[in-house]
Formats: structure tokens, sequence, C-alpha cells
């Protein structure tokens, strides 16, 4: 098959239908900015099964992504979109860069969730983004953002909710966007603890990637923890 990119943890695929892609989950971890990187043996087996589980979830939920079928333990299929340069940074409570850049203590929360933007661009740091930029840029038009915004909340309320149900607070998430042929914007990418900060609301340990951002060991077990409650739940 031809591989159509291939980034750090993921290799997209052509198919022979041309509106499907195939996404192949590596075991690779990169962090800051690939300064850190490693090899995490069967992490892309749990990203392939908890994606597509997330992903069902909001499909119930009348919110369009693109995932279709699980093919094989590291890859799904799913429909081909043209993937906006941005990213939509979803926050329920203050971690990560927002603490470190706002000096708020990890774990604070927060009066109402937080949506941010960035520009995809690793070479450039993936900088900071709003939607005057990204219109004046040509990303998205105002209407399509007004699309994501309601899109990112959409998934953030289902989201928090079937993660509650499993015993875990939903800290913070990313999304990555599509636009279809016809123009629909979908919810592209993975969604997983690679990309969402994600704690045991009992034990408060991360079953995150934080567990590799911060060499706190255990990373397979978070996230096979992450797949049994998703799937028993
Ligand atoms: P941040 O605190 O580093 O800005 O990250 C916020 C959330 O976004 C966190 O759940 C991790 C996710 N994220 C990605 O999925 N990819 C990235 O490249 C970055 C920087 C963050
Ligand atoms: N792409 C991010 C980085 O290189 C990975 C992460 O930290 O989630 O910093």
């Amino acid at each position: 098959m031809n591989i159509i990119a291939e980034g750090h943890s993921k290799i997209i695929y052509a198919t022979d239908n041309p509106d499907r892609i195939l996404v192949y989950f590596k075991d690779t971890a990169t962090a800051f900015h690939n300064i850190k990187r490693a090899k995490i043996v069967g992490k892309g087996l749990y990203v392939n099964k908890i994606s597509a589980i997330i992903f069902k979830h909001l499909t119930d939920a009348g919110i369009k992504n693109h995932y279709l079928n699980l093919v094989d333990e590291r890859s799904m299929m799913c429909l081909k979109t043209d993937v906006l340069p941005l990213r939509v940074i979803v926050r329920n409570s203050a971690a990560g860069s927002l603490s470190s850049r706002f000096g708020i203590k990890e774990g604070s929360s927060l009066s109402e969730p937080i949506y941010e933007m960035n520009y995809k661009s690793e070479q450039l740091d993936n900088p900071f983004m709003n939607e005057h930029i990204a219109v004046a840029l040509g990303v998205v038009t105002h209407k399509e953002m007004q699309t994501i915004s309601q899109i990112a909340h959409n998934a953030n309320e289902v989201l928090t909710t079937v993660f509650n149900k499993c015993g875990i607070s939903l800290i913070d998430f990313k999304l990555e966007f599509g636009r279809m042929p016809d123009g629909t914007l979908i919810i592209a990418d993975e969604i997983s603890p690679d990309t969402c900060r994600l704690i045991d609301k009992n034990t408060g340990i991360h079953l995150d990637k934080d567990r590799f951002r911060h060499d706190m060991g255990d990373i397979i077990s978070a996230y096979n923890t992450v797949c049994s409650r998703l799937y028993d739940e």
C-alpha cells in the first residue's frame, strides 16, 4: 500500500477506495517537540483500540468523525479528509502548558472550559493561533470556526461523560479536524491517552502520555487500564 503520510506515531496509507485511508499506529512516542523519543512496545495497539471506542462514542452522540472500523490490532479504516493545519486544545482543569505558561498549579480548577488553538507546524513550534489568524491565513472561514468550536464543545461534553463513567477525569485533550470533499468538517486524527490527559479519580495517577513525558513509569499498564475500563463500561 502507498504511504500518504508518516508522522512520529502513525502511518497513513492509501487504500483501494479513494475516499478511505488506513491509519496504522506505531509504538513510537515523542514529546517536547521530538526532543524526547522512545519505542514503547504495544502502545500502538492500545492507541488504536482506545481511539476506535472513543470515536464510536462520538458517532453515537451524532458527532461526525473520520473513524469507520477497526482493520486489525494496529490499524483502523477512516474517511479521507483534508486535515486542517490547526489543532484545538480543550481544557477542563489546569495542566501542562497552561500551567507553565500562566503559572497555575497543575490540577487547579477552571471556572469554565478553555478552548485554545495552535497552528500545526513542528518547524515553527506549533505557534498560538486564534480565529482571526486562522481566517486571515485562509485556514478556515469564520463560519467553519463556529462549527469547529461547537464540535469541540460537544465532544468535550460527550468525552467527559464517557470518562467519568470509567472513573477517569478528562483534564484536557487535543482535536484535529478534516474537511470532507463536500466541505463538511469532521474530527480526524486520533483521540487517545497520547492526545488527552486522563487522571484516575481514585488514585489521582496519570493514565496518559504524561507518564512518558515526565518519566512516571508504567506507560503500557496505564493505557491498558484506560482501554479495559472503556471496553467494560
Ligand atoms: P499541552 O498542555 O502540552 O498544551 O497539551 C494539552 C493537551 O493536548 C494534552 O492533552 C496533550 C495534547 N497534545 C497533543 O495531543 N499533541 C501535542 O503536540 C501537544 C503539544 C499536546
Ligand atoms: N508533539 C508534541 C511535542 O513534540 C508531543 C507531546 O508532547 O504531546 O511536544
